[in-house]
C-alpha cells in the first residue's frame, strides 16, 4: 500500500459568508412528509438548446395534424414486441416505438450481450469505460431497433444496505453514481437510442415499493435538501448529458406517488431542472388519471392505465387541458425526433423464442468491452505477502458452486426468451452470479465460468486443477498451491435482501482456509457482502469482490488472478465489519400500516457519510481497493479560477438548461496532485478527491480519475471542481448555494486511508 504524504491542516478559500442552513429537526424542512403542490407542467419548447428546439418543431407540425384520439393514443402503451410499446400513428408515418430492458444488456433476446451490472461500471471508477459501456449498450439496442433503452439506474442510490436493486446502479455516492449517468446517456445516446434514466425518485427498497394487500405503497418521506444533494444530483448529470426520459418510481414520494408528484415533476424536473424529454411510468406506475396529468407524467406503460378513453374524457370536460395533453405528446416526438429516429432507425427485432424469426447478431466484439470492465471493476481488498498475481501455479485447487455454471439455468423455457419474460439472475448457491434478478437481468449468449477460464490457465502451464463446487468442507489436496473459493450473494428486484452474507458460504471459506494455507476468496455479489467471519484468517491470503461481470466472468477474473491486469476496482459501498454497523440503514423499513412512511431521517448520510458521521470504522471503506503495485502521491495544487463567483446563480427555479443553469456546471476550481508509480508493475491507479464543504457531510467525493501509470513513472492528474460540487442547496432560497468558509481538499486512494491520503494546505483566500 502507498506511503504517502501525512495529513495536516487544511484550507480551501471562500467565497461568501455562509448562513447556516443545516437543520437538527426534520419537522423544520420543508415539505417533509408531504409534497407540496407545484402546477401547472412547464411545456417543452425546446429551452435553450437548438437541437431541441427543432425537435420540438417537427413535433409540434405533426401534432396540429393529429386528432384528439391520435395523441390520446400516443400517451400510453399497447400490445406489441416489445416490453413496451406506445401508440402509433400510421396515417401521419408515427411509428410504434420500442422500449425495453435492460440496464446491463437486452433482456430476453438471442444474440445480444450479457454486459456487467451497473455497480461493476460504478466500481471501475472509469469515465471512459461508462462511456464505453453506454455506447455498446447503443449499438446493441439500436441493433435490435428499439427505441427507448430503460437505463441508467440512479435510484435505488443504495441508501439501504439490503435493497434488492442497489446492483443495477453505480454506488452508493451521487457523484459517483452522477458520472456515470452522463457518460452512459452520452453513449447510448450518441447511437440515437433514448436513454431513460431511472427511477425517479426515492425508490430505495423493494418491500411494498406498490400498492398491494396492505394498503398503499411506502411513502420514502425526504426532505428537500437531501432530495436535491444526494438523490436527484445524479439525475442532473444524466439530464445535463441530454436524457431523452425519465421513469418515475413505484413508491410514494413524501407521501405523494412518484408518478403523480407534482412536486417532483412538475417542480423539481420540469421547472428547475428544465426537463425536455418526457417521464414514462413505470410499469403498472400509474395511480390515477387527471392527477398523474397534471402533476407532469406524460406517458404510461405497459397499457393505457388510466388513461386512454379517460383521458380522452378529462381533456373534453377540461380535467386535463388540451395544452397538457399536446405537451405530453410533443415531449414524446420531440424525443423521437431529437434522437434522429425518423431517419433510418432499424425496425424493431424483438421477438419471443419460439417464433421462427431472423437472426439479428447485435454483439459486435463487445466481449472484448465486457472482459475489460470485468477486470477494471474488480476490487481486490487483501493480498498478504503479494499473494497474487499467482505465479503459474501448476497445482491449483478451485472450491465453491460460484465457480461453475448453473446446472441448467434455463429450466423453464416457457419464460425464455418470451420477448420480456425472462429472468436471467442466477440464485445464490446454483452456480456463478453473473448479474441480479428481475427486470435488470441480462440473457447471456453463453458465459466463461471461472472454472473454466481457470482451468485453461493451468492447462497452458501443464498444470493440475482440482474442484469440489458442491463440498462444504471439500478435500484439499496437500500440494495444492493456491486454493480459489468462490461464492456469492444474490439479489434481485421485488424483494430486499435478508442477509449480507450467508452462513453455507462462510463455513465453506473456513473449511478450506483451515486446510489450504494460501486460500484465495472471490465473491460475485449483487452488492454488499461483509466477510468479517473469516477476512483476518491467516490462511486467507486474496480476497476480492468480483461484482456481477456479465458473460465473459471467468475470462475477466482471471486476467487479474494471473496479473494480465492490475486490479484497480474501487469499492463502490462502504462493507462494515459487521450488519448492524449500518444502524438504521441495513434494512427497509418495514411497516404493515395501510400507509406505511419510511423517514429518511438521517437525511445526506448514508454509507460512507453515516460512517463518518457517526465515528463507525468500516472493514473496508468506499473506495477503497488495492493494486499489485505502490504509488506515492505528492504536489496537491488548488487553482481558482472565479474569485468574483456570486453565492447563488441565477435563479434555479425554472431554467431553460436540462439539468440546471449552466452555472451549476462551471469548473470554478482545479485541483492538481500527482500520482508516482513507486512499485513494480504497470498499472491503473483511481486518485480521488474529496471535498469537506461547510455545513455538508465531512467528506464527499467530488472527483476521481483512473490513470495508468508505469513503474517509476509520475503522471500529474487534474480535477474540475463545479460550482454544484462545492455548493449545498439553501432551501429557503430554493436555490445552489457557493459559502464562503474553509473546505477541505484531500486526495487520495479512497475515503479514509489515512496513509495514502494527501491534503491541500495552502489558505488561498482570495
Ligand atoms: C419494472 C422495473 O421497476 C423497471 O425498472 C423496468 O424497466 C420495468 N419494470 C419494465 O420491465
Amino acid at each position: 500500500m502507498a506511503k504517502l504524504l501525512s495529513v495536516l491542516g487544511a484550507l480551501l478559500p471562500l467565497l461568501h459568508q455562509a448562513d447556516a442552513v443545516g437543520y437538527t429537526n426534520v419537522s423544520e424542512v420543508p415539505y417533509y412528509g408531504l409534497s407540496p403542490p407545484v402546477y401547472p407542467t412547464p411545456e417543452g419548447n425546446g429551452g435553450n438548446s437548438s437541437s431541441w428546439q427543432a425537435a420540438y418543431a417537427r413535433a409540434y407540425s405533426l401534432i396540429s395534424q393529429m386528432t384528439l384520439e391520435e395523441k390520446v393514443n400516443v400517451t400510453h402503451g399497447h400490445g406489441g414486441q416489445c416490453v413496451g410499446n406506445s401508440g402509433a400513428v400510421p396515417r401521419l408515418g408515427l411509428p410504434q416505438l420500442c422500449f425495453a430492458d435492460a440496464p446491463d444488456g437486452i433482456r430476453g433476446q438471442e444474440f445480444v450481450s450479457s454486459f456487467p451490472a451497473q455497480i461493476m461500471v460504478g466500481a471501475s471508477f472509469d469515465r471512459d469505460l461508462m462511456y464505453r459501456y453506454g455506447k455498446a449498450l447503443g449499438e446493441e439496442y439500436r441493433g435490435k431497433g428499439i427505441n427507448a433503452a430503460l437505463l441508467p439506474v440512479a435510484g435505488p442510490l443504495g441508501r439501504v444496505a439490503r435493497g434488492g436493486r442497489n446492483w443495477e446502479g453505480f454506488g452508493a455516492d451521487p457523484y459517483l453514481s452522477g458520472a456515470g449517468m452522463e457518460n452512459v446517456v452520452l453513449g447510448l445516446q450518441d447511437q440515437g437510442v433514448i436513454g431513460t434514466a431511472k427511477h425517479f425518485l426515492l425508490n430505495e427498497e423493494e418491500f411494498r415499493r406498490n400498492p398491494g394487500e396492505l394498503g398503499e405503497a411506502m411513502s420514502s418521506n425526504v426532505d428537500d435538501r437531501t432530495i436535491h444533494e444526494l438523490y436527484a444530483f445524479p439525475f442532473m448529470d444524466a439530464l445535463h448529458a441530454g436524457v431523452a426520459s425519465i421513469m418515475c418510481s413505484y413508491q410514494r414520494a413524501n407521501n405523494s406517488y412518484a408518478c403523480q408528484n407534482s412536486k417532483l415533476m412538475n417542480g423539481i424536473l420540469k421547472s428547475e431542472l428544465g426537463f425536455q424529454g418526457y417521464v414514462v411510468s413505470d410499469w403498472g406506475g400509474q395511480h390515477a388519471g387527471v392527477a398523474s396529468a397534471n402533476a407532469g407524467l406524460d406517458l404510461v406503460m405497459p397499457d393505457a392505465g388510466y388513461w386512454g378513453g379517460n383521458l380522452t374524457q378529462a381533456v373534453n370536460n377540461g380535467s386535463v387541458t388540451d395544452t397538457r395533453l399536446d405537451d405530453m405528446v410533443a415531449r414524446i416526438l420531440a424525443s423521437y425526433y431529437y434522437l434522429n429516429q425518423d431517419q433510418g432507425y432499424p425496425e424493431p427485432g424483438v421477438y419471443p423464442y419460439n417464433v421462427e424469426h431472423e437472426i439479428i447478431d447485435v454483439r459486435g466484439d463487445h466481449a472484448s468491452l465486457i472482459r475489460e470492465i470485468g477486470a477494471a471493476g474488480t476490487v481486490l481488498v487483501k493480498n498478504v505477502n503479494n499473494t497474487l498475481p499467482l505465479k503459474n501455479p501448476r497445482y491449483l485447487d478451485i472450491f465453491g458452486y460460484d465457480a461453475k455454471l448453473p446446472a441448467s439455468p434455463w429450466t423453464n423455457p416457457s419464460r425464455f426468451g418470451g420477448g420480456y419474460e425472462v429472468n436471467f439472475g442466477w440464485n445464490t448457491l446454483n452456480g456463478t452470479l453473473i448479474t441480479g434478478g428481475g427486470s435488470g437481468s441480462s440473457t447471456p449468449p453463453y458465459v466463461i465460468s471461472p472454472f473454466q477460464a481457470l482451468q485453461d490457465r493451468v492447462l497452458k502451464d501443464r498444470g493440475t486443477v482440482r474442484w469440489d463446487f458442491d463440498a462444504e468442507n471439500p478435500i484439499v489436496f496437500a500440494n495444492a498451491e493456491a486454493c480459489i473459493v468462490f461464492i456469492n450473494a444474490y439479489a434481485s428486484e421485488s424483494f430486499d435482501r435478508t442477509t449480507l452474507q450467508d452462513d453455507f458460504s462462510d463455513r465453506l471459506v473456513q473449511n478450506v482456509a483451515a486446510n489450504c494455507s494460501n486460500t484465495i476468496v472471490v465473491m460475485h455479489d449483487a452488492g454488499i457482502r461483509v466477510v468479517d467471519s473469516w477476512i483476518d484468517h491467516p490462511n486467507i491470503t486474496a480476497v476480492l469482490y468480483a461484482m456481477l461481470p456479465g458473460q465473459e466472468s471467468g475470462n475477466a477474473i482471471a486476467d487479474v488472478l494471473y496479473g494480465d491486469v492490475s486490479p484497480s476496482g474501487r469499492l463502490p459501498f462502504t462493507v462494515a465489519k459487521k450488519e448492524s454497523d449500518y444502524g438504521l440503514l441495513l434494512n427497509s423499513t418495514i411497516s404493515f400500516e395501510p400507509f406505511p412512511q419510511s423517514n429518511f431521517t438521517e437525511g445526506l448520510y448514508i454509507d460512507y457519510r453515516y460512517f463518518d458521521k457517526h465515528n463507525i470504522t468500516p472493514r473496508y471503506e468506499f473506495g477503497y481497493g488495492l493494486s499489485y503495485s505502490s504509488f506515492d502521491y505528492s504536489d496537491i495544487s488548488v487553482e481558482c479560477h472565479d474569485d468574483t463567483a456570486p453565492e447563488y446563480v441565477p435563479s434555479t427555479t425554472n431554467t431553460t438548461t436540462q439539468g440546471g443553469d449552466s452555472a451549476l456546471w462551471e469548473a470554478l476550481y482545479t485541483v492538481k496532485a500527482s500520482i508516482t508509480n513507486s512499485g513494480e508493475v504497470a498499472a491503473h491507479e483511481v486518485p480521488q478527491l474529496y471535498l469537506g464543504v461547510p455545513n455538508a457531510p465531512g467528506r464527499q467525493l467530488r472527483g476521481f480519475e483512473r490513470v495508468f501509470v508505469k513503474p517509476g513513472e509520475t503522471q500529474e492528474v487534474e480535477f474540475k471542481v463545479t460550482r454544484r460540487d462545492l455548493s449545498i442547496w439553501d432551501v429557503l432560497k430554493q436555490d445552489w448555494q457557493l459559502q464562503k468558509g474553509r473546505y477541505s481538499v484531500d486526495v487520495g486512494r479512497a475515503v479514509e486511508i489515512l496513509d495514502s491520503r494527501i491534503r491541500f494546505t495552502g489558505s488561498k483566500v482570495r
